[in-house]
């Protein structure tokens, strides 16, 4: 390293730009390495980007020029060197470089240039993370929370957490994970909800967002068993409120994401236009009209599904409607039977619920949100009706009981949205660290 060179100043993969013509110190990974003659290409990863590294042997001599050569993909290194704009290097500038050292030397890495099966991707997830694809996601992952809290926290919301060990079931007692709470059985939370209505009485507008699980004991590519989900609840309110805040926050989060993660998007392969493209009114439709559309397909012969007026729907349904849409589409006034005992009804006892759910193209259901009863006999009649024990909700029915106000409020789930926005297939690519019927590890 040259002592007479100016100071190094530390700098991050992506403000390289800002730094052309200084000197600069990077710190990363070897992410590759090129040899062309007496010049050297090392790509520097740092987490936040990945730099083009130059090394000329004339100019670094042959010292150092061979401790490059040793270098192994995903050896830690640092480097010192003169940022240069230039068009061709990946993010828009590189580093000549002039002082390098090994801060760890790697052994031979798992994952190679080869293609390897998603197996042993996801058994070398901690590794696999590494990766431009994996690291975008997870950059974009950020995003979102950061888009959705600021977003809320612009609308006048608070954040209100909800416990995670709760005593009684949110979402039907099929995909409840006991543990055995000092001797009582308790269970892991599959929705803040009921903490935020309590919590909505007492600031007015509020959410809470944290891993909720669920032990779906299917195995499909949307769900996990442990996943995100951010939930507003909103005193005074009623479904249009919701649908419109759901949708007011998705296509700020389309916005924002095309503002600030063109980068990821371009590392994930995704064209920017297909966001933009859903920043405009999303259809609203009632189950009923959603009903006689996949009868119609399913007569034509262009939907192959189970579907039957008054069904939940299925993986086909929704995405035959996201292709007919090109859009998310508002489902709105359900059957009562296919949902949560929580949810009011529109107009008397044989009416649909006044719950929305809104399906995306390539991902499906990406939000679920209702009006809540608000009546106490009537709450009490559901519970009933729906086998829950009574005792586990007497402190939920006490909202009923102590200035009920018509209220409401959405899930909406992380993964699935970065799933629907990236355009990722399959779920666990969503989650740092996923968890699914047949996954525990790493
Ligand atoms: O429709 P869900 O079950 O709604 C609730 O839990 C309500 N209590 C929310 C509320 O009104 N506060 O779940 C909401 C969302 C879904 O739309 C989906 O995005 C996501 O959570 N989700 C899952 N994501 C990944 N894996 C799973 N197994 C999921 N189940 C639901
Ligand atoms: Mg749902």
């Amino acid at each position: 390293m040259s002592t007479e060179a100016s100071e190094a100043r530390d700098v991050r993969v992506r403000d390289l730009p800002s730094h052309a013509g200084r000197r600069v110190r990077l710190r990363g990974w070897v992410y590759n390495l090129r040899e062309k003659g007496k010049l050297q290409f090392l790509l520097l990863r740092d987490g936040s980007g990945i730099a083009q590294c130059v090394l000329l042997k004339k100019e670094v001599g042959e010292e150092l020029f061979e401790e490059a050569r040793a270098l192994t993909q995903e050896s830690s290194i640092e480097l010192t060197g003169e940022a240069r704009l230039d068009e061709r290097a990946p993010g828009g500038a590189e580093v000549r470089v002039d002082g390098l050292r090994t801060v760890h030397r790697a052994g031979p890495y798992p994952i190679g240039k080869k293609e390897h099966g998603p197996g042993f991707l996801m058994d070398h997830r901690h590794l696999w993370l590494r990766s431009k694809r994996q690291a975008a996601l997870m950059r974009l992952r950020h995003e979102l929370i950061q888009g959705w809290r600021e977003f809320l926290d612009r609308e006048g919301f608070f954040c209100v957490d909800s416990p995670i060990f709760t005593p009684n079931a949110c979402e039907g007692t099929s995909t409840l994970f006991e543990v055995d709470y000092f001797g009582e059985p308790a269970y892991l939370t599959q929705s803040g909800q009921l903490y935020a209505e309590a919590a909505a009485m007492a600031l007015g507008r509020v959410y809470c967002f944290g891993p909720v699980f669920r032990a779906e004991k299917s195995k499909t590519r949307r769900h996990l068993t442990e996943f995100w989900m951010l939930e507003p609840e909103i005193a005074f309110a009623g479904l249009e409120e919701v649908c419109d805040l759901a949708e007011g926050l998705l296509r700020a989060t389309l916005r924002r994401v095309l503002e600030r993660r063109r980068p990821e998007l371009e590392d994930l392969g995704r064209d920017p236009a297909v966001l933009e493209a859903w920043d405009r009114p999303w259809p609203r439709m009632r189950y009923s009209e959603v009903a006689e559309l996949l009868g119609a397909w399913k007569e034509e012969g262009r939907l192959d599904s189970q579907f039957q007026p008054g069904d939940d729907l299925g993986a086909p349904d929704e995405t035959a409607l996201g292709e007919h849409f090109g859009l998310p589409v508002h489902i709105t006034h359900w059957p009562a039977e296919v949902k949560a005992f929580y949810m009011k009804r529109e107009d008397g006892e044989d009416s649909p619920v006044l719950g929305v759910d809104i399906i995306a193209p390539g991902a499906g259901e990406i939000v679920g949100g209702s009006v809540r009863e608000d009546d106490l006999a009537t709450l009490e009649r559901r519970i009933r009706e729906h086998g829950l024990p009574e005792e586990a909700f007497s402190w939920y029915l006490d909202l009923r009981r102590y200035g009920s106000v018509p209220h409401a409020g959405f899930g909406v789930g992380l993964e699935r949205t970065l799933a629907w926005i990236a355009g990722v297939e399959h779920l666990r690519e969503c989650i740092p660290f996923p968890r699914t019927l047949q996954r525990l590890r790493p």
